[in-house]
């Protein structure tokens, strides 16, 4: 099977069995990484990285030096045309017809995807923002893979910034795919942002559990205040999903809002004066990743300096619970002082291979986009969990993306990029920005078949009153307020809720 000429912007651009796939293709690369110098001879790879990177240019560049291309590059945006007002589209479009792919890095949400759109050559995305780093993504399993054979069933702790971190991003919808236990230990105020949870429960049948800790765990820093405990909500494709283990930790709380928070057969729960607790049988943790504090994305000193206070530490004195005897300790790198150096010689250390695998992971990743190579995947293996084709909603009626550092909000992007959204559900009606995946939930919505001759039917109505509901979607007219819908000549009909 041939990946030529497909781009790589979201992790789930490819498919399990593809990136079992590469994976093998890894192996050779890695077994004998100075073999490789005819594979893309005369290919051209141009290397866009508009935000720092050490490991992933650096890896890149040398991926495709190994593979006997070269490389052009432009590392900072003041001395490229963007500086001077050009668009990514007019950049993509100029760097697509003088290379043969495009690694792409830019602190815009949604960037690479524009790129994408563009170039007319294969684009990799080395990082949208906080948005997604899919690569990463690929030198994370592949170190797990490495080290466990399978990621299915493993528990995996995310440790740290999780709302700005797009390493995590990527690596949770993987995870998921490959059917891991996902533990959540948020730095305060830096948990999982809500898109994230949102598009793990609808894409892949996960179901989140936010537990309050408190007891000996709380005082080890296992779970310091809120850990948020992942499973799979319904094995749809048992084969895909772990068996669910049992985990055990103390927490204190009011069962109705864990009921409410949808406790599940997965979890077991003896009251005892309202503390109760939940046990796991498996209660070691097999991967702990960790993540600095990402402060690039952070208003203000101040606020940095608040949520250094209490972010979350991976120590060699951590590391001694007995729940992480046999855990890979992992980290994207940088770090800074989130994993302390201690922790370096501990054979659980995995973070400088994870650099290191960025290379044959990397070389495999350019041979098939660049069709060098190509690849056998078994059936079974062919596609994850499912992809949904939701219906996507364009129409022009003034709804924008409420992310600001989404491409579709910047000056330079607007005059040719036009929101876009997945119609995820309609009760509540759902939409998910194409670009950066955050989503919104609109009040008010009107037919566009309002007219049939009579202006006074030309009505806006309340998104969750029955009429709303009832609008076919080839009509669906939908504002980001009431005063929107005014501003387009239609007025409140009695579904309207004020
Ligand atoms: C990460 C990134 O840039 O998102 N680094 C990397 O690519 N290895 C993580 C980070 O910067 O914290």
């Amino acid at each position: 099977m041939s990946l030529a000429n497909r781009s790589l912007v979201t992790i789930d651009d490819l498919s399990n069995g593809e990136i079992e796939a590469l994976f093998s293709l890894a192996d050779e690369m890695a077994d004998s990484p100075t073999k490789q110098g005819g594979l893309c001879q005369g290919k051209i790879m141009a290397s866009l990285f508009f935000e720092p990177s050490t490991r992933t240019r650096l890896s890149f560049e040398t991926a495709m030096l190994r593979l006997g291309g070269r490389v052009i590059s432009a590392v900072d945006i003041g001395a490229t045309s963007l500086a001077k007002g050009e668009s990514i589209a007019d950049m993509a479009k100029v760097v697509g017809s003088y290379a043969d792919i495009i690694v792409i890095r830019h602190p815009w949400e949604g960037a690479a995807r524009v790129v994408d759109d563009y170039a007319g050559i294969p684009v990799i995305n080395a990082g949208d923002g906080s948005h997604e780093h899919p690569t990463q993504t690929l030198c994370d399993l592949y170190t797990i893979r490495r080290k466990r054979e399978t990621i299915r069933g493993l528990r995996i702790a995310l440790w740290g910034d999780l709302k700005h971190g797009r390493t995590v991003h990527s690596l949770i919808y993987a995870l998921a795919r490959f059917g891991a236990t996902i533990l959540f230990n948020a730095g305060p105020g830096l948990g999982m942002p809500e898109h994230v949870l949102g598009k793990l429960t609808t894409e892949y049948d996960y179901k989140s559990i936010k537990v309050k800790t408190l007891g000996e765990e709380a005082k080890r820093g296992l779970f310091p205040l809120d850990a948020m405990y992942v499973t799979p909500d319904r094995p749809h494709q048992p084969a895909m999903f772990p068996d669910i283990p049992e985990i055990s930790i103390r927490i204190k709380g009011d069962i109705e809002t864990l009921q409410k928070h949808g406790i599940n057969a997965s979890l077991h729960y003896n009251i005892s004066e309202n503390d109760f607790q939940i046990k796991l049988k498996r209660s070691e943790i097999d991967t702990l990743y960790v993540m600095r504090l990402q402060k690039e994305r952070h208003a203000s000193t101040e606020e940095i300096q608040g949520l250094k206070r209490n972010y979350p530490v991976v120590d060699k004195k951590l590391l001694k619970g007995k729940e992480f005897k046999k855990t890979l300790v992992m980290h994207p790198l940088p770090r800074v002082d989130e994993l302390a150096h201690d922790v370096d010689d501990d054979p659980r250390s995995m973070y400088f291979k994870q650099a290191a695998y960025g290379v044959p992971v990397r070389m495999a990743l350019l041979a098939l986009l660049l069709g060098a190579k190509e690849v056998t995947i078994p059936e079974e293996q062919a596609s994850f969990v499912r992809k949904i084709d939701y219906p996507v909603y364009k129409r022009d009626s003034g709804i924008k993306c409420p992310n600001i550092k989404c491409i579709s909000n910047q000056e330079t992007e607007v005059r040719y990029i036009k929101p876009e959204f997945k119609i995820v559900s309609r009760e509540p009606l759902t939409l998910r920005c194409v670009y950066c995946d955050h989503e919104l939930h609109p009040q008010y919505v009107a037919s566009s078949d309002w007219h049939e001759g009579k202006l006074e039917n030309k009505k806006y109505h309340s998104a969750d009153s029955h009429f709303g509901r009832k609008i076919k979607l080839e009509n669906l007219i939908i504002f980001a307020s009431e005063n929107e819908a005014q501003a387009q000549q239609f007025k409140p009909s009695s579904y309207a809720r004020q």
